[in-house]
């Protein structure tokens, strides 16, 4: 959603913005804008909508901005339409038009997330005398601040902890104070924000990869905690305005792998790293030979407990969690319920003594998912993050994490992730299963050998890409594409589907094989492409069935399947391979071809692949 980016140093802030801005676009915004400040002067505010290239050329590189403070921000629209006057930084002061140029304000500030009472608040300035030019809710903060901080006299520090009491909602704030240059404050609540030293240089931003180039040295700031910001400096500060010391982490990511690398796109070349995104997430999780999620605190013991799992996750995380509850229902006889986070979050809940309710999350920021987990803990349910990007809330609030290594991924649709998460699922459900005694040494032995063998089958696919980017670009036009499989099959359908739809806007549907014929079969017609997915040998005859009911219907049908399955040539028209491994982590292989798919078919029509309409790399709002 929304990107924050902040800088005080010795070098010009406006370029630093900028550039930080720029690795943050994949988040998703329509507008975008800065707030640089020259001493003591005022803040000069510039601001422009549609891409980030619109706020380039409008203070020339950053060049007409002169000033070594300032913040930055790029705006996905929540509240009041996407325009110059909603566009952040907003300022406290009471001006007219939009909120740019050099204003007198005392406050000037940039905001994620929601302020869920900003009309109460918004109301009770206006008998104050306070006057707003935008629909947001960020500029109420941002008067609300100035307002505390006149009325009595006191520092920015306590202006903050003030307003934080008061309003309701998720946020990450970057706010600068005309009296004090060279300072940036920060405040976050349920969504992120880290800050970044090095040497005489500070940087704040709402996610790594805008300051990957300047620092690896960061603090993740808590919930309801202060930031001052000032060159090569931070203070951090608790609600009751004392000092607080935080100890600060190094990133691992290396900067290289936010850039594209000669790829066209960030998700092509993202589908690329899956090999070693799964072989990074399975180094990280076994040794000499061994599954060790001790580390995590999975104890044998620990698992040995569990007497059922419910996962609760969102998009492309909650399919790792289909396809989970499969595995682990089959290979640890544990048994799973998949929620979408969105529901769980607002329903009444049962639970079962040794619940374990499991978190699924790329970002580790995801408000749903993010919810769920605080749900079951206010329950008293054990809980599991599955997480990528370290230090998330996620990732910091479960009492139990496996970290997927995919390194950042850019790309709105997810890919890589996608595939680690499946890769600490495997690892998991293969220990509960050897821990509980339903697998002998032998067969452990055995899946962990399947397990290392999966990055070089998914280099074997990606070697035929060409194939199924001329299908795709056949394909291309079509009105609706439907998936089908049964079983692990329907989860991989699921994602393909999804991958499809978001990044070439063509319609599809996921069906479950067997369900087609109550309803949905109405919809096959002549010419319609039907995706079979087929990598579960003991539903393959059931599932090349229902593909011949659709083809009896006029449908084009595509099989998906492993090696040795040629059969399938009999039924369908257009056959992909992937190689074989064990049925349990097929997932693994056949969802690429799906990935190549829907990559394929966006950029046959034109698309941003990157970047799709309407979406957001981190839903940090409901
Ligand atoms: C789809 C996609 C989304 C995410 C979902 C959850 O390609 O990326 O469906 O999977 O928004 O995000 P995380 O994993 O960050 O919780």
């Amino acid at each position: 959603m929304c990107g924050i980016v902040g800088y005080t140093g010795t070098q010009q802030a406006a370029p630093v913005l900028l550039d930080g801005l720029a690795r943050l676009e994949y988040r998703g915004y329509d507008s975008a804008g800065l707030a640089v400040r020259n001493g003591s002067d005022l803040a000069e505010v510039v601001k422009s909508t549609g891409k980030l290239r619109g706020l380039i050329e409008k203070t020339d590189g950053g060049r007409s901005l002169a000033g070594t403070c300032g913040i930055g921000h790029t705006r996905w629209a929540t509240h009041g339409e996407p325009s110059q006057t909603n566009a952040h930084p907003h300022v406290s002061g009471n001006c007219s038009g939009s909120g740019s140029g050099l204003v007198e304000s005392e406050v000037t500030g940039v905001h994620n997330g929601i302020i869920e009472n900003y009309l109460e608040l918004k109301e009770k300035l206006s008998r104050h005398g306070y006057q707003f030019y935008s629909d947001t809710d960020t500029e109420v903060v941002v008067k609300l601040i100035d307002y505390y901080y006149k009325k009595y006299k006191i520092g920015p520090v306590d202006a903050i902890n003030r307003t934080l009491v008061r309003i309701r909602g998720t946020y990450a704030l970057a706010l600068m104070f005309r009296d004090y240059p060279g300072e940036i404050y920060a405040a976050r609540k349920d969504a992120p924000m880290i800050i970044g030293i090095d040497g005489s240089e500070s940087y704040l931003a709402s996610d790594v990869p805008a300051i990957l180039n300047y620092t690896r040295t960061v603090y993740y700031i808590g919930n309801l905690q202060i930031a001052q910001l000032r060159p090569g400096e931070v203070h951090f500060f608790d609600l009751n305005g004392d000092e607080i010391q935080l100890e600060s982490t190094q990133i691992t990511w290396d900067a290289k792998s936010a850039e594209k690398n000669g790829f066209e796109h960030f998700m092509i070349k993202e589908i690329y790293e899956q090999p070693a995104a799964v072989r990074d997430t399975l180094t990280s999780l076994v040794t000499e030979g061994r599954i060790t999620l001790e580390a995590a605190g999975l104890s044998d013991e620990v698992l040995r407990g569990i007497s059922s799992v419910r996962i609760a996750a969102c998009g492309s995380a909650w399919h790792v969690g289909m396809a989970a509850q499969y595995i682990l229902e089959d290979l640890a006889e544990i048994p799973v319920r998949v929620e979408l986070a969105s529901e769980y979050r607002y329903r009444k809940v049962l639970h079962v003594d040794g619940e374990l309710l499991v978190v699924i999350s790329q970002s580790g920021e995801t408000a749903d998912s993010l919810a769920a987990l605080r749900k079951a803990k206010d329950l008293g349910i054990r809980t599991l993050a599955i997480v990528n990007v370290v230090g998330s809330t996620i990732a910091r609030e479960a009492d139990h994490v496996l970290y997927t290594h995919a390194g950042p991924e850019i790309a709105v649709a997810t890919t890589k992730a996608f595939s680690a998460q499946l890769a600490a699922i495997y690892c998991f459900a293969v220990q509960a299963a050897y821990v509980r005694g339903l697998i002998d040494s032998d067969q452990y032995d055995g899946y962990l050998r399947e397990l290392a063998s999966i990055p070089d089958k998914i280099e074997r696919i990606l070697e035929e890409k060409e194939r199924i980017q001329w299908f795709a670009a056949k394909y291309a036009n079509a009105r609706d594409i439907f998936f089908i499989g049964r079983g692990l099959d329907y989860a991989i359908s699921l994602e393909g589907s999804l991958k499809l739809k978001e990044i070439s806007y063509v319609h599809s549907e996921a069906y479950a094989a067997g369900e087609l014929k109550h309803g949905t079969i109405s919809l096959i017609e002549d010419n319609l492409l039907v995706i079979g997915v087929l990598t579960q040998k003991d539903l393959f005859e059931k599932t090349i069935s229902n593909m011949a009911e659709c083809k009896a219907r006029g449908a084009f049908l595509m099989a998906l399947t492993s090696y040795g399955n040629y059969s399938v040539e009999d039924s369908a028209n257009f056959t992909v391979y992937v190689p074989k491994t064990d049925p349990h982590f097929m997932a693994s292989l056949a969802v690429v071809p799906l990935q190549l798919f829907g990559y394929y078919s966006g950029v046959a029509r034109g698309l941003d692949v990157d970047k799709p309409r309407n979406l957001a790399k981190s839903v940090t709002v409901e």
